[in-house]
């Protein structure tokens, strides 16, 4: 049967967009850049509490992300309760010293030695909040259909992309973590079947005598290329 008739599109004009002259806006691309490049994942944190609305904003500018067909095919869970902290860390430090002692290539593991990392996972405690983002792979119609989702992975990358900009730019921490595999955080935190999780951000002030591997980024050369003018 035939379902409701397509609506077309409507248009408004564009709300809000800025222009600024060339040297205005080469110097915001480049406070923008030095502001990114001052970002490191952190995996020590203080127990200091997020100022509040600060968290409620950044998840507020993810949400602007583009999105395939505007699906807005994500969900981020906020995990403050400690309890649900630790539940969070015993299961993932099970995946992970399964993941560490026997399921990881060698050669996964070579890359993982210049970071230091290990099995242990106290920060998903120490930390104040945890964002546990998933990816709703399809979405529900109100009669209870399923609604196919376009490009739902890279869209909640993108989404996720932004909320770290957004809490880096706030002045909090980030640590993208992926306890692997991490179904068991659908069960923690009652996210229906439909979504999977994609990563879980933690999120804080970091600790006082916080420290971070020496690892370098490509310089731009490496990462891009350029068919100029002509
Ligand atoms: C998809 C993804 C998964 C990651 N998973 C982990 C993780 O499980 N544990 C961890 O300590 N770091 C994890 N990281 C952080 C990376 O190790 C880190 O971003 C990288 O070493 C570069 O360091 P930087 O973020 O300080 O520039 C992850 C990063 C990404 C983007």
């Amino acid at each position: 049967m035939a379902g409701p008739p397509h609506q077309g599109p409507t248009f408004i004009p564009l709300p809000d967009y800025r222009e600024y002259p060339p040297d205005e806006m080469l110097s915001r691309a480049r406070a923008f850049r030095e502001q990114a490049e001052r970002r490191r994942t952190v995996r020590s944190f203080s127990d200091r509490e997020i100022p509040e609305g600060v968290l409620e904003e950044c998840l507020r500018a993810a949400g602007t992300a583009p999105s395939g067909a505007n699906l807005q095919p994500w969900h981020f869970v906020v995990v403050r309760d400690p309890a649900r902290k630790a539940a969070i860390r015993a299961a993932a430090e099970e995946e992970e010293r399964l993941f560490y002692r026997e399921r990881a290539p060698k050669e996964w593991l070579d890359a993982l030695a210049p970071l230091g990392t290990d099995e242990n996972k106290p920060f998903l405690e120490a930390a104040p909040c945890l964002i546990a983002v998933f990816v709703q792979r399809y979405g529900t119609a109100a009669g209870g259909a399923r609604v196919k989702h376009y490009y739902a992975v890279e869209s909640t990358g993108l989404a996720t992309g932004i909320l770290i900009t957004a809490l880096h730019n706030a002045g909090l921490a980030t640590l993208t973590h992926t306890p692997s595999p991490m179904d068991f955080l659908n069960d923690l935190l009652d996210r229906p079947e439909s979504e999977r999780p994609f990563l879980v951000l933690v999120v804080g002030y970091p600790s006082e005598d916080a420290v971070v591997p020496d690892i370098s980024r490509k310089p731009l050369e490496r990462f891009t290329t350029e068919f100029g003018a002509g």
